[in-house]
C-alpha cells in the first residue's frame, strides 16, 4: 500500500483533502490525522470491522481500548448511558481540548473499541483539522496515537510516516502538535474522578473545577504483578525509544554532576550518550549529545518537546539517554509519566 501525505495549511482552502479523508473513514478505512496532542489513527467508531484495521496497522494488542473523538458536545449523548453533572461541567470548561472522559458506554459502541469494557473514553480534540474531519465523516472517530504499538507517539506527520509508511493509505499533515503529549484520561465512573493518564489538562486544573480528584497509582509507578488495571494502556511498555533511557533524580547541581559522571563512564565504554537537559542546566554538560526540552519554568513547553526529542535521539543512534527528573507539578506530572515509561522505570538518585 502506498501512503500519501496531504498537507493542510488551512481547513477552508484545503477542505477537499479533508473531504477525501472523510470519505475513506465513511468507507471503513483508516486515516492518520493531527490533533493538538499527538497524531491519531482514526476509523469509524461505530464500525467494528473498520476499527479492527486500526489494531492491525499499529500492531496493537486487542485488550487496549481506544478513545472516541467527537466534534460537537451533543455527540456524547447517544454514545453514553449516563452523564454525571461533573462530566458536563468538565466538557463546558475543557472541550475542545486534551481531556478524555471515561463514561458508561451505550450499545452503539462496539466491543472492539472498548476492548469489551462497559465504559468508553471520549474526547473532543481542539485541532481544526481533527474537528473538520469528524464533522465531514458524520460519525465519531475511534483513534489511538498513530505510532507502531509500543513506540513513541507521533507529534509530526513525518513521525507517522516513519512508523506506518506502507501500512495506511493517507496521512493528513497539520504541522507539529501543540501539546505534544496525549490527552489526560479521567475516569468519571470512579467514586472520586480519577486521572488514569496525566496530560495537558492537569491535576491542578481539574481540582480547581471539581474540588476532589485522584491520581491513579500507576501515574509514576510500575504496576505490580496481579494488580488490577484501570487503564489498560498503562500496563504496556510504552513510549519506548530504541536507546536505553535512564532518569536521574535529585537537586539540580547534583543531577548535573551525576549525569556528567555517568556520561563520561558510558562514553569510555564506547557508547553514544544523549542527555535530555533543560535551559537551566544545558551549559553544564561536558560530553554527550545534549537536547534541551525547554525551561523548567514552562512545563507545557517541555511537554511539547519530549516525544520529538526521544525520536531525535533514536535518529542520532544513541545507545543511552540520561534524562533529568522534572518536578511533577502541572504538566510535569505528564512529562514524568511518559519519561518513566520510556525509561522502563530505571531511576538513579543523584
Ligand atoms: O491525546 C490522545 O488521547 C490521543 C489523540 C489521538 O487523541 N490518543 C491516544 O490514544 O493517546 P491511545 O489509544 O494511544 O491511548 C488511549 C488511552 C490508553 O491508555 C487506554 O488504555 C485508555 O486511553 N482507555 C481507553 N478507553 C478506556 C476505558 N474505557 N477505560 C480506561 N482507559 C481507557
Ligand atoms: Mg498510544
Amino acid at each position: 500500500m502506498r501512503t500519501r501525505v496531504l498537507k493542510i495549511n488551512d481547513v477552508e482552502s484545503d477542505c477537499s483533502a479533508i473531504l477525501e479523508a472523510a470519505r475513506l473513514i465513511q468507507g471503513g478505512e483508516v486515516v492518520a490525522f493531527p490533533t493538538e496532542t499527538v497524531y491519531g489513527l482514526g476509523a469509524n467508531a461505530l464500525d467494528a470491522t473498520a476499527v479492527q484495521k486500526i489494531f492491525e496497522a499499529k500492531g496493537r494488542p486487542g485488550d487496549n481500548p481506544l478513545i472516541v473523538h467527537i466534534s460537537k458536545r451533543q455527540d456524547v449523548d447517544r454514545l453514553v448511558r449516563e452523564l454525571p453533572p461533573a462530566a458536563s461541567t468538565l466538557m463546558e470548561r475543557f472541550w475542545p481540548g486534551p481531556l478524555t472522559l471515561i463514561l458508561k458506554k451505550s450499545h452503539l459502541i462496539p466491543d472492539t473499541v472498548t476492548a469489551g469494557l462497559d465504559t468508553v473514553a471520549i474526547r473532543m480534540p481542539r485541532h481544526p483539522v481533527a474537528l473538520r474531519l469528524i464533522e465531514y465523516s458524520g460519525v465519531p472517530i475511534a483513534a489511538p496515537s498513530a505510532n507502531r504499538s509500543g513506540h513513541t507517539s507521533p507529534t509530526t506527520a513525518q513521525h507517522v510516516l516513519d512508523d506506518l509508511d506502507g501500512r495506511i493509505s493517507l496521512i493528513l499533515d497539520g504541522g507539529k502538535c501543540q501539546v505534544g503529549l496525549e490527552s489526560t484520561v479521567l475516569d468519571m465512573t470512579a467514586e472520586v474522578p480519577t486521572i488514569l493518564r496525566p496530560g495537558g489538562i492537569t491535576y491542578e486544573m481539574l481540582t480547581e473545577v471539581l474540588g476532589q480528584v485522584r491520581v491513579d497509582a500507576s501515574a509514576l509507578k510500575p504496576l505490580k504483578e496481579g494488580q488490577p488495571v484501570r487503564s489498560p494502556g498503562m500496563k504496556y511498555a510504552h513510549y519506548a525509544p530504541h536507546a536505553q533511557v535512564v532518569v536521574v533524580r535529585g537537586e539540580l547541581d547534583q543531577m548535573v554532576e551525576r549525569i556528567n559522571a555517568l556520561a563520561e563512564e558510558y562514553i569510555k565504554q564506547g557508547m553514544k550518550v544523549g542527555i535530555l537537559a533543560t535551559h537551566e542546566t544545558k551549559d553544564y554538560y561536558k560530553e554527550g549529545k545534549v537536547l534541551v526540552l525547554g525551561s523548567r519554568t514552562q512545563p507545557a513547553v517541555m511537554a511539547s518537546n519530549l516525544f520529538s526529542a526521544l525520536r531525535q535521539f533514536d535518529d542520532l543512534g544513541m545507545d543511552i539517554v540520561l534524562a533529568e527528573w522534572i518536578e511533577t507539578k502541572d504538566e510535569g506530572l505528564a512529562i514524568m509519566n511518559r519519561m518513566l515509561r520510556a525509561a522502563a522505570f530505571r531511576v538513579i538518585d543523584a
